[in-house]
């Protein structure tokens, strides 16, 4: 069952019933300023910092389910009826609905009592505020006497101690409705011609008195019937958004709030004659003032507003906000030209041209902090989910992913370890969840792999990056990726496999924490028998594919860089030996006849073994053993992948392990402490689903790997959507296994390292559009019926037209570009200038 439908031409998703399994939402923002937003209007905004900057407040897990947003309110003042034009929160009956998350941007549009109300939400580019367009038009007979109120409640900037410290909060939020001379409201129209504005601003400044330079504001473009600034006065005693008492009695009550509950409502007349449209125009925003310039005048207790009016002018403006949106959809635009594609299946083409490019630059911004699963309380960015997470946007956004890869190398430690976690805020790494996570600094290897493969900006090896953030201990970045190999080559057990730590990917499996108390985190629980036992076969594969890329970047670093930091370079072959000892390791400790092993406990025994009860085979190390290369040319690859098929894989995806857990195991970890079929316990992980079509790819098996693609891309779910529940426009974390009574269902959609790999296998290795250090490789291992493809890439600057024709059953691909065969398969940079390539693939 549907509940919309694609648009690809507009590149939206379009929802056409407000009642969704669960809310499905968009993200409104780009650089400093996000909002969440869901088909009805809930959600909440912040300002770089999900936690320490909330704008508004949003309660998770809330009954009913999402509520609490950026609300509209339409009143007949003929017949006192009202409603909500987003459904929520009245939940009216509504003529008509339909909801289009567009990129960056979101438009909910209905019809109720033949009023027509068309919302656009979006974030302009270069400030921090966003616009709620409001377009009004009377579709009835006759005239329409309206009431339009807004409403928002503000959070007390710390979402944290805003939902539980209430002995103080009740008592500090201030808000000013200029000019607020003795509660008497401000209603002179705004004027906001010549970059003056007054009136209609609302400004919420808690703690601005103290500590904070900052305030944020709520604009509105009309001229005011009334505000409310006091939650319990808009709301009434007793009542919820769905019946606020200003609303029902259609008159603001001009509240001002002193402590409690500080929210912003806007009240606006207008009549409208039959046919007749009007535009409104709300801005909610964040600004700072210089410390010394606080107040105006200087002393009082009043909000400098000089440096925030030109900028509220300035949008309240119809035309620059008309400007401001095409300027947004030409950013998106801009950015997805960097890849497109044009194959036989739809879902390949919008997931790769629109969505999955879409949702990886949601985790560049936001990594795992705020989505509807993440509260934007917890975690800050992961070492290793950021690393991973470039792998989807390198080559969308190189100079930022160039930041990126210098932000996160300045968090790793001497030893080469990494803080599992930094904040954004501080970009420091987070001492309360520490190291240990053994496989970490390997990730920072394949990041800055993909970087200079995609770019050739070899100088960043060279960039001085320190550690821990601790200036005068910078070394070049390169030296930073030989620590990363070092930590694992000193941390390894028994049987000269690498050492697991706390936990590797899977932060589920804690063989060293054994936690038996309530509450305590999994990870963090003291390290018992002293953990110099447990081993990681995971870790391992992951170590060797680290290992070739230091050998292929050493080799072509040596002649790319200044001689002073060639001296610092090992030799590759150095790495290359590395590399083939730890395979050697592989085979013969990690490998349990048909699949590869998991791990090794901390009592030395077998994780991921035909001879285990539970937990036979997981389906990480077939992935990333043979994306490194393990058993390609004896048989193992096949084996393993033949194993996965048999074991793992369902229509709904390829499971993380089987059998399921059935009992929580002390040793095992968190791992254990989920029902059967859900997250790491024999859930369909998506994340690792993507490494198994790689590793499909490299044994040939086009079919296989796209057949497996199919099953967790969202938009081939969209027809099952009251099953998969999720948002069909992006990736969800996880799916339900089939030990699960929910099989088939997703959870925790958006941030998650799903969205990048599954990029990286489809346009990498399916379609076979590579990077390399020396230029483009075509290489697409695709299935047997598709006719070809096409596509268009943009590398280094060139704009490669790449065409790829099937002229037999096999993968062995024919170059010729701009009409020249040429041996091999990679494309070399043509000649300085040239800025367009032909490139044709025929595949026999
Ligand atoms: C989840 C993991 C996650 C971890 C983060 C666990 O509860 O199952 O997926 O990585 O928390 O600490
Ligand atoms: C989610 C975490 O963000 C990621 O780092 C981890 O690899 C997976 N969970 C698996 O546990």
């Amino acid at each position: 069952m549907r509940y919309g439908y694609f648009d690809d031409q507009r590149r939206e998703y379009v929802i056409t019933r407000p009642d969704t399994p669960l809310p499905w939402i968009n993200y409104l923002g780009s650089e400093a300023y996000f909002g969440l937003i869901s088909n009805t209007g809930g959600g909440y905004s912040f300002y770089r910092d999900a936690r320490l900057r909330r704008l508004t407040r949003y309660r998770y897990n809330n009954v009913p389910s999402d509520c609490g947003g950026r609300y509209i309110y339409v009143r007949d003042d003929d017949s006192g009826k009202f409603w909500s034009p987003s459904w929520q929160p009245t939940r009216h009956q509504l003529e008509d609905y339909i909801c289009r998350h567009g990129l960056g941007y979101t438009v909910i549009c209905s019809t109720c009592r033949g009023i027509e109300a068309r919302t656009r939400y979006f974030v302009p580019l270069g400030d921090s505020l966003e616009i709620w367009q409001l377009t009004l038009t009377n579709r009835r007979e006759e005239s329409a006497n309206l009431s339009v109120f807004s409403s928002i409640e503000f959070c007390l900037w710390d979402a944290q101690d805003d939902a539980t410290n209430f002995q103080r909060n009740f008592n500090v939020g201030e808000v000013e409705v200029p000019p607020c001379g003795n509660g008497v409201p401000p209603l002179s129209p705004p004027r906001y011609h010549g970059g003056e504005v007054e009136g209609g601003v609302i400004y919420h400044k808690t703690e601005y008195r103290e500590r904070r330079d900052h305030f944020a504001f709520f604009a509105c473009s009309e001229s005011l019937a009334g505000f409310d600034t006091q939650r319990d006065v808009f709301l009434g005693p007793y009542r919820g958004w769905d019946t606020p008492a200003a609303v029902e009695r259609g008159q603001s009550f001009n509240s001002v709030a002193h402590g409690w509950a500080p929210m912003g409502s806007h009240h606006v007349k207008v009549t409208l004659q039959p046919g007749e449209t009007r535009q409104i125009i709300f801005l909610l925003g964040y600004h700072e003032n210089p410390r010394d310039q606080k107040f105006d005048p200087p002393g009082s207790q009043t909000i400098n507003k000089r440096t925030v009016k030109p900028i509220i002018a300035k949008y309240l403006d119809q035309d620059n906000v008309d400007a401001a949106f095409e300027a947004l959809r030409a950013y998106w635009d801009g950015l997805l030209a960097t890849l497109q594609v044009e194959t036989p299946d739809v879902h390949t083409n919008r997931m790769v041209n629109v969505w999955n490019a879409y949702q990886n630059m949601i985790t560049f911004n936001l990594s795992r902090s705020a989505s509807f699963f993440e509260s934007g309380i917890g975690r800050g960015m992961g070492f290793r989910d950021s690393n991973q997470d470039l792998l989807g946007f390198v080559h969308t956004v190189p100079e930022r992913a160039r930041e990126r890869i210098l932000d996160l190398a300045a968090t790793q430690l001497e030893t080469g370890g990494a803080y599992h976690q930094y904040q954004p805020l501080t970009k420091r790494g987070n001492n309360e969840i520490g190291s240990g996570f053994n496989d970490d600094p390997l990730w920072l290897i394949l990041s800055v792999a993909a970087y200079l493969k995609e770019t050739g900006d070899w100088s960043i090896l060279e960039e001085p990056v320190a550690y821990d953030n601790q200036p005068g201990t910078e070394t070049p970045l390169y030296e930073h990726l030989q620590r990363s190999l070092r930590y694992t080559l000193d941390r390894l057990g028994p049987h000269g496999l690498p050492l697991i730590g706390r936990a590797d990917w899977n932060d589920c499996l804690n063989l060293n924490t054994f936690s038996d108390t309530p509450g305590e985190s999994f990870q963090r629980a003291a390290i018992q028998r002293e953990g110099k036992v447990a081993e990681s076969v995971f870790i391992a594969g992951l170590f060797v594919l680290a290992a070739k890329e230091m050998a292929q970047i050493s080799r072509s670093a040596n002649q790319q860089i200044s001689e002073s930091m060639s001296q610092r370079i090992w030799d590759p072959q150095f790495y290359g030996e590395a590399a083939q000892r730890m395979e050697a390791i592989i085979l013969e400790h990690g490998w349990d006849g048909e699949w590869f092993l998991r791990a090794y406990d901390a009592f030395g025994h077998k994780v991921g073994s035909h001879e285990c009860e539970e937990g036979q085979v997981f389906i990480e190390p077939q992935g990333f053993c043979v994306m490194a290369g393990l058993g390609l040319d004896d048989g193992r690859a096949e084996k393993a992948l033949a194993a996965v098929k048999e074991r793992l894989a369902t229509p709904h995806g390829i499971i993380l392990q089987q059998p399921a857990y059935s009992r929580y195991y002390l040793h095992l970890g968190e791992i254990t402490s989920y029902p059967p079929g859900y997250k790491e316990n024999a859930g369909i992980f998506c994340h690792t689903n993507p490494w198994i079509m790689i590793a499909e790819v490299l044994v040939g098996h086009g079919d296989q790997a796209h057949d497996y693609y199919l099953r967790i891309n969202p938009s081939a779910r969209e027809a099952i959507s009251e099953v998969h529940r999720c948002e069909p426009y992006v990736y969800a974390q996880m799916i339900a296994g089939r030990d699960a009574p929910t099989h088939g269902e997703a959870k925790n959609s958006w941030l998650t390292g799903t969205a990048a790999w599954n990029y990286v296998a489809i346009t990498q290795w399916i379609l076979g559009i590579r990077p390399t250090y020396t230029g483009l490789q075509i290489a697409p291992v695709i299935p047997g019926n598709w006719p070809g493809f096409e596509a268009s890439r943009i590398f280094r600057g060139v704009t490669y037209h790449i065409s790829v024709e099937r002229a037999g059953e096999g993968n062995v691909v024919s170059l010729t570009v701009d009409g020249q065969p040429i041996e091999g398969n990679i494309v070399p940079l043509p000649p300085a200038g040239q800025t367009e390539v032909v490139v044709k693939a025929i595949l026999t």
